[in-house]
């Protein structure tokens, strides 16, 4: 037939994942073996209990979301993984799955950048127009990245220190919740009022770069003084102005430099795009804006493998192939 079929495989953190994207943008299958329950007693993703898991998931995911396609590997055009970044023992069990299936069976092979699949995510929902400028917010990434066409990456601004979802965590874990953290803060927060007076790290004048650790040392220091000095604070509260300080910065300098760059459209992506304080800020920046928001749906917000078929996709319609000797790269770069 005409149609495309490209199957993603994505181990690059705690979540086994496979999907199907057909035709670049036409989501098939999304499979997600999540382990968080396993890592959430160690307060954290433990990367040795990681690795075991996804060499313990990836045929059982492999074979569900083929099943639940009615598809087999003979269908697919090409076979996609993440190479990186991420952990190294993790992403080793996606890239050797992958090369093994597209060896098997003689199909290209594609290695994917992991936040270039956040990115295309939003794509399976919206077709890109260039200039696009995309905020990128999880666990290891805060940026804003331009993009003037389709696999080209221009970062404009990134953080100094913690990612965004880093911060989440760090707070949470001082807030005694549990892993991860980001969920919890969130919704905490909504039940909270922003009452406490927390920094905002503008950084130069113009400048699009982040910095969240003072903001972590400042919540950490207030609980510990409220502790000292037997105050209490509450948690609801202190996890509200927490959040309105990270929302305020990531909104305002997404805002700023979308108007900058005059680009077509705005994307959310990365596992803090699920944060429904951001999301608000963003739709009520942008609602009188020429700048059209694109927001994932909360399942293709964290990770999943249908990011990365369809940045695969993309990537091998513009003839982008990996060798047999393709490698799981920790430190890969955009
Ligand atoms: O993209 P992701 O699933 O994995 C990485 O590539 O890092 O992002 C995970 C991060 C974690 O730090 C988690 O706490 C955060 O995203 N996160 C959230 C929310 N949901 C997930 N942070 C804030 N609010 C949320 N609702
Ligand atoms: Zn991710």
């Amino acid at each position: 037939s005409q149609d495309q079929y490209i199957l993603a495989i994505e181990t690059s953190c705690d979540e086994t994942a496979v999907a199907i994207v057909k035709n670049e943008r036409e989501l098939v299958t999304n499979v997600v073996a999540s382990q968080i329950e396993s890592h959430k007693r160690f307060g954290g993703v433990v990367p040795e209990i990681a690795s075991r898991h996804h060499i313990e998931q990836i045929t059982i995911t492999l074979e569900e979301a083929l099943k639940e396609a009615d598809l087999t590997i003979d269908d697919m055009d090409a076979i996609t993984v993440t190479e990186g970044p991420g952990l190294v023992g993790a992403l080793l069990v996606g890239v050797n799955a992958a090369k093994s299936i597209a060896f098997a069976k003689q199909k290209p092979l594609v290695g994917v950048h992991h936040i270039a699949g956040h990115i295309y995510a939003n794509r399976l929902e919206k077709e890109f127009e260039f200039p696009l400028l995309s905020l990128v917010v999880s666990g290891g990434h805060t940026e804003l990245i331009l993009m003037r066409e389709h696999g080209s990456y221009e970062i404009i601004g990134e953080t100094r220190d913690d990612a965004a979802g880093e911060a989440y965590d760090k707070v949470a874990r001082t807030l005694k919740l549990p892993y991860p953290g980001g969920p919890e803060i969130d919704r905490l927060a909504s039940e909270g009022e922003e009452s406490i007076d927390f920094p905002r790290a503008w950084l130069e004048q113009g400048s699009y770069d982040f910095s969240f650790s003072g903001l972590k040392s400042a919540v950490i220091n207030r609980l510990h003084n409220a502790d000292q000095k037997g105050e209490t604070l509450r948690p609801e509260d202190v996890a509200s102005s927490f959040q309105g300080s990270v929302v305020d910065v990531l909104s305002t300098k997404a805002y700023r430099a979308a108007e900058e760059y005059g680009v077509k459209q705005l994307i959310v992506a990365g596992g803090v795009a699920a944060n429904k304080g951001l999301r608000k800020a963003l739709v009520d920046k942008f609602e009188k804006s020429e700048t059209e928001l694109l927001i994932p749906p909360m399942h293709l917000c964290t990770d999943n493998a249908a990011m990365i078929a369809a940045a695969g996709a993309v990537a091998y319609n513009q003839g982008h192939r990996s060798g047999w000797d393709l490698n799981a790269n920790p430190g890969l770069d955009l």
